[in-house]
């Protein structure tokens, strides 16, 4: 699997502690910024993220902001995207199997790192289950398509 990253400045310290986690579960992956101090808009760093991954380039993505929201209207916008906010675990794990998830947003402001491991632990093993999900997946695909 590999991942795409970014964050915005509202969410480096969560997107450094995200790499971590993908180094210690071995999973590849390539970091889009921002690694910076200064304020930067979101929309810069998640649309990249969410054509990487739309374009085959990349499995999935994670997307950090101060709230997460920015970064989740951003990437759901990329034809082919599904970005869920996801602040608990139970979410996290479901979205996967529901939805089929592609990318993956969380708000260094609204959670602790603690929480955004477990998260991003979940999301990343979680497997989707086809069946009535995959028709409720496609009929948003079908919309996007017209
Ligand atoms: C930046 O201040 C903040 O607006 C951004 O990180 C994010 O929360 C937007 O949704």
């Amino acid at each position: 699997m590999k991942v795409a990253l970014a964050s915005d400045h509202g969410g480096v310290n969560l997107l450094k502690e995200m790499k971590n986690l993908l180094e210690e579960l071995n999973i590849e992956y390539e970091d889009f910024g921002c690694n910076c101090e200064g304020s930067v808009d979101y929309p810069d760093y998640a649309v990249p993220v969410a054509e990487k991954v739309a374009n085959g380039e990349f499995d999935k993505g994670i997307l950090i902001c101060g709230t997460g929201i920015g970064m989740s209207i951003a990437a759901n916008k990329v034809k082919g995207i599904r970005c869920a906010l996801v602040h608990d675990v139970f979410t996290a794990k479901v979205t996967r199997q529901h939805n089929d998830t592609n990318v993956l947003a969380m708000g260094e402001r609204v959670i602790g790192p603690g929480l955004a491991r477990e998260i991003a632990m979940a999301w990343l093993q979680g497997e989707f289950e086809g069946g009535r999900h995959a028709r409720r997946v496609e009929k948003i695909s079908e919309y996007e398509n017209k």
